[in-house]
C-alpha cells in the first residue's frame, strides 16, 4: 500500500468512507487532505453505524493516527461533536488536527447561506456549511486558522476586525442577522478548551510516517468534478479535491506517492445544482435512489440519480492519474432488466469522446449509451468474484475496457466486509 491516495472519481458520495474503513485496518496513517463538514463519510463496523464529516475514516482501527490535514476547513463545534461521539463509542484511533488548517467561522456559514438566496435561480446548492466563504477568506488571507486557538487573545483582536467587515456585509448587503462578538468570544473559549490537544504540526507526523516506510492512506473528500479548478465550475466546491489536492492538503512531496484509486459507484449520482449528463428521472431514478438510500448524509437531500458516466469517468481517470478503480454499490444494479453505460456525449451533431468542462457545452449533450443486459440475481453482501454472476462480470468487465482501468475492488454492501478484493491495493 505504502502511500496511496483514495479520491473520489465522481461528484461525491462513491462510499470512500467504507472503503478507506476496510484499507485502514493495514494503515498507520489516514489523511484527510480537503473539503470540511459538507462531506459526510458513512462507516460501518463492528463498533456501529458512523457518519464522519471531518475525522478520516481509519479511527475504527487502534494504532491509527488520523490526521485532518492542512487543506480541511473545520468547523470546530461539528468537530468537537463528531469527536464526542467517537469517544463514546470508544473508537481507538488517534486525531491530529493540523494548525495550518482554517475554521469555518459562524459568519462563512451565515454568508454562504446569504450567498445562496441573493443567487436565486443561479444557487450552487451548497451544502450551507459555510465551506466556500471560509476557502475565500483562506485565499484572501483574511482566515483564522486552527493554530490561531493556541494564542486565544491575539485571535480575539483578529476575530474582532473580521466580524466588524462581516457583520456590516451580512447586514448592509444582504440584510440578514448579524452576529453577536460575544457569542463568537464564547464559543472561541469552548474550542480552545476542547481542541487544544488535538493542534499540532501534521507535516512532521505524516512525512515521519513516509520516512519510517509506514502505511499512508491519503483520504479524498467530494469527487473529482466537485473540484475546484478541474470539476464543473461554479457548481463545485471550493477546494481541490482531486488527487493532488493530497500534496498542498497535507505537505508530501509528489515523489513519494505510491499508487491513486478512484472510488466510483456503478451508476451515477450529484447534489446541488450543476450539469450532470447521464441524469435519469421518473420511476427509474425514484428505484435507484430508494434502494441505494442516496440521500445526502450531511443535508438528508435527495440526490440526484443518472447512469454511469464512462466519458466522464475517463476524464477523473485522467486529473487524478489513477492506477485503479473501485466499483461500489454494484449491488444496487441487480433489479434491472437493462443497464446503460454512457460511452460518449453528442453535441451539435458532432461526437465527443472526452468530457467538456464548459458549462454550456456539458448542460448541452445528449449521452450516447450502450446497454447491458441487466443479471437480475443478488450480488448484495458478495465478498469474492467467483461467486459474482456471469452477467454482472460482464457489465464490470465492459467497464475496464470502456475507462482502461482495471477495477481492482468491488463493494456490494455498506458492511467492511462486503467487499470483494481482486488485487490487493
Ligand atoms: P459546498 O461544498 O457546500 O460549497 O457545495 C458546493 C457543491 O458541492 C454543492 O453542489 C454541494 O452539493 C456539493 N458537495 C459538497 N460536498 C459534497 C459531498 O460530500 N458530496 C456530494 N456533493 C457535495
Amino acid at each position: 500500500m505504502p502511500i496511496t491516495i483514495i479520491v473520489g472519481g465522481q461528484w461525491g458520495d462513491e462510499g470512500k468512507g467504507k472503503i478507506i474503513d476496510h484499507l485502514a485496518q493495514s494503515a498507520n496513517v489516514i489523511a484527510r487532505y480537503s473539503g470540511g463538514n459538507n462531506a459526510g463519510h458513512t462507516i460501518e463496523n463492528e463498533h456501529g453505524k458512523f457518519a464522519l464529516h471531518l475525522v478520516p475514516c481509519g479511527i475504527s482501527w487502534p494504532n491509527t493516527k488520523n490526521i485532518i490535514g492542512s487543506g480541511t476547513v473545520i468547523d470546530p463545534n461539528v468537530l468537537i461533536q463528531e469527536i464526542e461521539e467517537i469517544e463514546k463509542a470508544k473508537l481507538p484511533g488517534t486525531i491530529y488536527i493540523s494548525e495550518k488548517a482554517h475554521i469555518v467561522m459562524p459568519y462563512h456559514i451565515t454568508l454562504d447561506q446569504l450567498e445562496e438566496k441573493f443567487r436565486g435561480n443561479d444557487a450552487v446548492g451548497t451544502t450551507g456549511r459555510g465551506i466556500g466563504p471560509a476557502y475565500a477568506d483562506k485565499i484572501s488571507r483574511n482566515g483564522i486558522r486552527i493554530g490561531d486557538l493556541l494564542h486565544p487573545e491575539e485571535l480575539k483582536k483578529k476575530v474582532k476586525l473580521n466580524l466588524e467587515l462581516k457583520n456590516k456585509i451580512i447586514e448592509k448587503v444582504y440584510n440578514g442577522q448579524t452576529i453577536e462578538e460575544n457569542t463568537v468570544f464564547s464559543s472561541i473559549n469552548s474550542w480552545v478548551t476542547k481542541l487544544q490537544k488535538y493542534i499540532t504540526n501534521t507535516e512532521e507526523i505524516i512525512n515521519k510516517s513516509i520516512n519510517d516506510k509506514e502505511n499512508i492512506i491519503l483520504e479524498g473528500a467530494q469527487g473529482a468534478l466537485l473540484d475546484i479548478d478541474h470539476g464543473t465550475y461554479p457548481y463545485v466546491t471550493s477546494s481541490n479535491s482531486i488527487a493532488g489536492g493530497s500534496l498542498t492538503g497535507l505537505g508530501i512531496g509528489s515523489k513519494k506517492i505510491s499508487k491513486v484509486h478512484g472510488v466510483f459507484k456503478a451508476f451515477c449520482t450529484r447534489v446541488g445544482e450543476g450539469p450532470f449528463p447521464t441524469e435519469i428521472f421518473g420511476e427509474d431514478a425514484e428505484r435507484i435512489r430508494k434502494i441505494a438510500g442516496e440521500f445526502g448524509a450531511t443535508t438528508g437531500r435527495p440526490r440526484r440519480i443518472g447512469w454511469f458516466d464512462a466519458v466522464a469517468a475517463r476524464y477523473s481517470a485522467n486529473i487524478n492519474g489513477l492506477d485503479s478503480i473501485i466499483l461500489t454499490k454494484l449491488d444496487i444494479l441487480d433489479h434491472w432488466d437493462e443497464i446503460k453505460i454512457c460511452v460518449a456525449y453528442e453535441f451539435e451533431g458532432k461526437i465527443l469522446s472526452y468530457f467538456p468542462t464548459d458549462e454550456k457545452v456539458l448542460s448541452k449533450i445528449n449521452p450516447i449509451y450502450e446497454n447491458i443486459e441487466g443479471w437480475k440475481d443478488s450480488t448484495f453482501n458478495l465478498d469474492s468474484f467467483e461467486k459474482i454472476n456471469t452477467k454482472a462480470k460482464k457489465f464490470i468487465n465492459r467497464l475496464e475496457e470502456i475507462i482502461e482501468l482495471p477495477i481492482n475492488v468491488i463493494s456490494t454492501g455498506p458492511k467492511r466486509e462486503s467487499t470483494i478484493i481482486r488485487k490487493k491495493l
